[in-house]
């Protein structure tokens, strides 16, 4: 199996051969790969032909990489299969059909998942300090939880945002300041959030780009911009999920300089934009959903 050059440490250092300059990241969120639909893995081809052609420094994986690895671990091994090795470095954030989601009572963190996270795709929190920037890459799943994961994590992000002085931009599995409607699993716990929010107020914080609505948006907020990055794989039909940003497939370029960011959207050719209601063989409770629940 393919390694990430990068993983293995949750501070990470550059690669040499990376521009101290200038910096392009390839964003893609939400594959939800999975051993029983290929055509969740056709969309993922398409995204690496894209990469293959953009060459970018650095691909980020928000999270939601696997359509089940909470559940069965193995769905995580079989995803990073499919990734493989893309035409570029690499790092991933857990989501929650990853290793499940503090305070969730139908998908808990799941420590086994967590584990056979960290083998397949390398740490799940990371710092790159890179083109005069620093960037974090937070375990949201963890937010919110009491145990020692999470607590862990809280003491790394303080040493982290104490550690640079540098414009910073976070990215996480899940949006982190609240836009539109707040159904249950879409944020983090408020407190966690609020904790959160409040140490990066002692940075330079620019943007926040996230996963897991499946939807595409941005916005502004104290001074920072916050960005959802569209999902790879499918929409969430307006039936089980209110619109608030665009419902379309995707993926994001975003380039850094010193002190200068831009995030854009990207439509690698060949994408095809499923829908939630079309893979009930992967999500039996879709069917449950249709009755009045709503999904994040
Ligand atoms: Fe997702
Ligand atoms: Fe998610």
């Amino acid at each position: 199996m393919a390694r990430n050059p990068l993983a293995g440490f949750a501070i990470v250092a550059p690669a040499a051969r990376f521009d101290p300059r200038h910096m392009r990241i390839a964003l893609v969120s939400d594959t939800h790969l999975s051993p029983n639909d290929a055509l969740l893995e056709q969309n993922w081809r398409a995204v690496a032909a894209w990469i293959e052609a953009l060459r970018p420094d650095l691909l980020v994986h928000l999270g939601d990489i696997s359509a089940n690895g909470a559940h069965d671990p193995a769905e995580l091994a079989h995803a990073r299969a499919v990734i493989a090795a893309p035409a570029c470095d690499v790092l991933f954030l857990p989501g929650n059909h990853d290793i499940g989601d503090a305070g969730a009572p139908d998908e808990p963190l799941e420590s086994r998942s967590l584990a056979a996270y960290r083998r397949a795709f390398g740490p799940d929190r990371w710092s790159l300090q890179t083109a005069g920037w620093q960037l974090l890459g937070l375990n949201a799943q963890l937010l919110g939880d009491p145990g020692e994961e999470a607590q862990a994590q809280w003491a790394w992000l303080a040493e982290s945002l104490a550690g640079s002085e540098a414009p910073l931009g976070v990215m996480s599995h899940k949006p982190l300041r609240p836009y539109g409607p707040e159904p249950p699993g879409r944020y983090p716990d408020p407190a966690a959030r609020q904790r959160l929010l409040d140490m990066l107020r002692a940075r330079d914080l620019r943007f926040v780009v996230s996963g897991h609505t499946h939807q595409s948006l941005g916005f502004r907020a104290a001074g920072a911009r916050h960005v959802w990055a569209p999902s790879v794989a499918f929409v969430i039909p307006d039936a089980i999920q209110a619109p608030v940003g665009a419902k379309r497939v995707g993926a994001m370029l975003l380039e850094l300089s010193p002190a200068r960011f831009t995030l854009r959207s990207a439509a690698p050719a060949g994408l095809a934009r499923r829908d939630l209601f079309e893979l009930e063989h992967i999500y039996p409770q879709v069917r449950d959903m249709r009755r009045g629940a709503e999904a994040p």
